[in-house]
């Protein structure tokens, strides 16, 4: 339970602060005007509603963006209850103006249930996560949502854990002293615990409900294609991801725009002349390194697959491994999606006031816990989501958004534009879930590349792009149809 509960005439929600409603709508009316997807598919889909019925539960950054995204899913039909998939990652502004909505007022509030806030503890991410799962039917009954959009997959996983500690009849204890088990998975147990406490099938009851469930991000989508492979996904999933106009844009040159921002809103530091160390060189890497380099950065990149390695080193970059180099950089970025890459030796090891952040979906890629145990370290706050960690010899390093998402923990994430395309890909994917759910298994799938290109073509033409257009004899010679797709599956872009 939050302190930062309301209900007001049946609408329940905890945000900072709904006094934030008024500018958190004119950035959102700035915003959807930058958002040319979303607000095509409003227009094409305003007469028939297709979401009506939808109960989305949604676990994405509570950003302005998104903000537009959850105003779209209501305009289709749906009702939606939302939350942040990071602890610092809310905008206050926004979440403000999703709450009290368009025609609300902060004592009247008419808009949307959300929970969050930046800078939530751990328990209170986890008590909002599971709030997703209480939605009203039309007599007051609770019930749950048939959609999920998660980014992430921590929705996703609080209905899987919950099945299965449901099923084996008991939810697992572990030793306090046990430092192997990271202290959110203790808080995870910890929530299942109360919530079968309360209902011992509750989550079965939900999970049978769920349609479907649309995932955002690489990491989130790792994790649904491990629960397919075991034959334990509970719903039929579609990866949003995997869409090109998501990954291949958002991750990339989303990342580019943001990194950068994060930097310089934490730290200010000049980023020319200095060494920066990327570790991972796939969509989010190629982003960042192309930003450090773009401001003057001498960009060093770790990889551990040849392929990616080649291609930095083709666009210029040096690869090396991080025990090599890590004495000389000036600022280390982690986007692997993978744990355990700064380990707390290489951070005894970096140079003094040398700055470290991670753009990958966890914070598990930076050794935070171990940091913290180090003998005599000394964490000095500088200001919000930037720590100063003094080691006992009198160097230290700068952490940025305690080794969480620095992008959206130290600025405002990624710009509307490019969220444009991967939110219209959500909106697409849960039109399909919801109304084609009984076509598919559960198994993952992702979007047609038609819907792909119809997509990108918005966005293309809202930059004043010209397309060329096929002659049928083009077509028929290059073996495509002159509307398209024009590529195979297996294209890479
Ligand atoms: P990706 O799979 O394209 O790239 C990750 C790269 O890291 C791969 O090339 C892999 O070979 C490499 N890698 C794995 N382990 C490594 C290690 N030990 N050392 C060096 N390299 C290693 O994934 P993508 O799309 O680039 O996403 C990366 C992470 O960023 C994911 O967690 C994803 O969810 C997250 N993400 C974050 C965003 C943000 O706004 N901050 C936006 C989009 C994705």
């Amino acid at each position: 339970m939050s302190d930062k509960l309301q209900t007001i005439d049946g609408l329940d929600f905890a945000v900072a602060d709904l006094g934030l409603h008024e500018f958190g709508r004119k950035e959102i009316r700035l915003a959807e005007n930058e958002m040319p997807g979303l607000m095509e598919l409003r227009r094409e889909y305003a007469e028939a509603k297709p979401l009506h019925g939808a109960r989305v539960a949604g676990s994405l950054h509570m950003t302005v963006q998104t903000a537009v995204l959850i105003e779209t899913l209501v305009s289709l039909g749906a009702e939606v209850r939302w939350v942040s998939c990071n602890i610092f990652s809310t905008q206050d502004h926004a979440a403000a103006a999703i709450v009290v909505g368009p025609h609300g007022t902060p004592e009247a509030p008419k808009g949307v249930p959300v929970f969050a806030w930046k800078g939530e503890t751990l328990d209170e991410y986890w008590w909002a996560t599971e709030q997703l799962f209480h939605f009203t039917d039309a007599e007051g009954h609770l019930v749950g949502p048939n959609m999920i959009l998660d980014d992430g997959g921590d929705a996703t996983l609080l209905v899987h854990k919950g099945v299965e500690f449901e099923k084996a009849g008991v939810v697992p204890t572990v030793d306090e002293d046990d430092l192997t088990v990271a202290h959110e998975y203790r808080i995870i147990l910890e929530t299942l615990r109360r919530s079968l406490a309360a209902d011992p099938q509750k989550w079965t009851t939900v999970a049978s409900d769920i349609r479907g469930v649309t995932e955002e991000t690489t990491t989130g989508v790792h994790r649904l294609y491990q629960l397919a492979e075991q034959g334990q996904l509970l719903f039929p999933a579609i990866n949003v991801n995997d869409s090109v106009t998501k990954s291949k844009f958002d991750n990339k040159y989303g990342i580019r725009h943001s990194l950068i921002d994060g930097i310089n809103r934490g730290t200010d530091v000049l980023i020319g002349g200095k060494v920066a160390v990327v570790a991972g060189y796939g969509d989010v890497g190629k982003g960042s390194a192309e930003a450090l380099a773009g401001q003057g950065a001498r960009v060093i990149v770790s990889e551990v697959d040849p392929i990616c390695a080649l291609q930095a080193l083709l666009e210029g970059y040096q690869v090396a491994r991080l025990e090599d180099v890590i004495e000389k950089a000036d600022i280390v970025i982690t986007t692997t999606g993978n744990k355990d890459i700064i380990t707390v030796d290489l951070m005894k090891k970096m140079k003094h006031q040398a700055i470290l952040g991670n753009v990958g979906h966890f914070d598990n890629e930076i050794d935070m816990a171990g940091l913290g145990r180090v003998e005599g370290v000394i964490r000095t706050n500088i200001k919000p989501q930037v720590d100063e960690w003094v080691f006992p010899d009198g160097h230290s390093i700068i952490v940025l958004s305690e080794g969480r998402l620095m992008n959206l923990g130290n600025a405002t994430g990624h710009p509307s534009f490019v969220m444009s395309n991967s939110f219209s890909n959500q909106v697409i994917a849960q039109i399909e879930l919801f109304t084609k759910h009984e076509e598919y298994n559960n198994d993952v799938y992702r979007l047609p590349k038609i819907l792909d290109e119809k997509v990108a073509k918005i966005h293309v033409l809202a930059l004043g792009g010209e397309l060329t257009k096929l002659s049928k004899d083009q077509a028929e010679y290059i073996g495509v149809d002159v509307e398209g797709p024009f590529k195979p599956e297996h294209y890479r872009y």
